[in-house]
């Protein structure tokens, strides 16, 4: 996959039908071009890797709308004219068969079972174990001396540890699950690939249900076999896929917004100064770095059902939307100054988690987890600093969620 130069030169005007997704000009803002077309163009007909045409959706107002609006937008996987980045992202959408592949009224059928194992009351009551493990492993950060990769010890092992403690599975298996994912998130894999850890990803939950049927316990599996699957509202199939795509989305969203939220607070002294003197605005700090991290970079995705005038073009039944929640999220008509950091600002309305019936699930987990970290690294890292010139990083440019494959400190 070849990434279009369209976003290149700031002042140009777009070009017509330009190949996505765009090249990054900043690696930590989204490509030029979308502010560009937030101005002049702000739904831009693209090309993709298969020379089929898509329409990246770039005003906050256009995205919400077009997501709250199921009834003239579809969001089932892998039908006609559904857009990807990859051939691969092709099959893996027609594999899927979990509910975020799928349209209401199954959608709601299959999620509603689901609903309360990340209810409020829920995850809170998850809140000492993840504040143990934050601290755990910080401490063992500080045990190791710098420098260290913080993406190594803590971005990536954090949430996998969260997802073990929810899913009740054992830790050592999170390289596998992180391969599985990284394998769908990719870029550059090949179909085959995509497939395979797609299905790998599936049976190992199969085989997670098999062992919690026969010795159940305190998580989230056991608890959706006794609710749903025993009486027979789910199939031990449909709660595989739905375990795997919970697997999937808990990881590496999670892993880039530590990481890519910690970078960011590193280049800002000031603000950092301010949060750490007062951690009572770390939430709304977590959602101003949710805001400008917004690491989901192509999706969601729809497909129009019928015509519709939006935006002062007309979206043809069949044609395939993009609605870029890293460019609503840059949106000057809802946040003033909008490429700018002000952890004080009230970032609530951002669409980092999607909105409509597939607003993220995990969201009320994420938000525990993120005010947990940053608490934890302010408090017990308060001198963290990088540890290699800022242009020596690597950003994940070959990744559908975006992040940094690295983040040396000290301390
Ligand atoms: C910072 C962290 C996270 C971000 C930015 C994020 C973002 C998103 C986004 C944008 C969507 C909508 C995708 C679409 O419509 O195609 C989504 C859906 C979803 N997320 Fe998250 N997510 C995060 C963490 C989590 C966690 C921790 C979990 C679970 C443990 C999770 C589970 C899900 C599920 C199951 C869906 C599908 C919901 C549906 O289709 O009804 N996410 N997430």
């Amino acid at each position: 996959m070849s990434q279009s130069d369209a976003a290149a030169v700031a002042d140009e005007p777009l070009p017509h039908c330009p190949a996505f997704p765009f090249r990054r000009d900043d690696p930590l803002s989204p490509p030029a071009a979308y502010a560009r077309a937030r101005e002049a163009e702000p739904m831009l007909r693209v090309t993709l890797w298969n020379g089929s045409q898509a329409w990246l959706v770039t005003r906050h107002e256009h995205v919400r709308a077009i997501l709250a609006d199921d009834a003239r937008f579809s969001g089932r996987f892998g039908q006609d004219g559904f857009p990807t980045v990859t051939e691969a992202r092709v099959a893996v959408d027609r594999g899927e068969r979990a509910f975020v592949g799928m349209d209401n009224p199954e959608h709601d059928r299959y999620r509603r079972m689901l609903t309360q194992e990340f209810s409020v009351p829920r995850m809170r009551a998850l809140e000492p174990e993840i504040a143990r493990l934050a601290e755990s492993l910080i401490d063992g950060m500080i045990a190791a001396g710098p420098p260290q990769d913080l993406v190594q010890t803590l971005a990536v092992p954090f949430p996998s540890l969260v997802m073990s403690a929810l899913f009740g599975s054992p830790y050592e298996d999170h390289r596998f699950i992180i391969d599985c994912a990284v394998a769908r998130h990719g870029l550059t894999q090949s179909v085959d690939t995509a497939n395979a850890k797609a299905r790998e990803l599936v049976d190992y939950v199969r085989r997670l249900i098999d062992a919690k049927a026969a010795a159940p316990g305190e998580d989230l599996l056991s608890r959706v076999l006794n609710a749903h699957v025993h009486p027979g509202r789910m199939t031990r199939d449909e709660l595989a896929e739905i375990g795997a795509m919970i697997l999937r989305a808990g990881h590496d969203t999670t892993t880039n917004l530590v990481a890519m939220g910690t970078l960011l607070l590193l280049r800002d002294d000031a603000q950092r100064a301010r949060l750490a003197a007062d951690p009572a605005g770390i939430p709304r700090a977590v959602e101003e770095l949710l805001r400008l991290v917004s690491p989901v970079q192509f999706s969601p995705r729809r497909v129009a059902r019928v015509d519709v005038e939006i935006g002062g073009v007309t979206v043809r039944a069949g044609d395939g939307l993009f609605l870029l929640l890293g460019s609503a999220n840059r949106d000057a008509a809802v946040f003033p100054d909008p490429d700018g950091l002000d952890v004080g600002r009230d970032a609530a309305r951002h669409l980092a988690f999607g909105f409509g019936i597939h607003q993220c699930l995990g969201q009320t987990l994420a938000r525990i987890e993120l005010r947990i970290v940053f608490e934890t690294i302010l408090r017990r890292l308060p001198a963290l600093r990088l540890a290699v010139p800022a242009d020596a990083l690597r950003f994940k440019d070959d990744m559908q969620i975006y992040g940094v494959h690295a983040l040396p400190v000290a301390w």
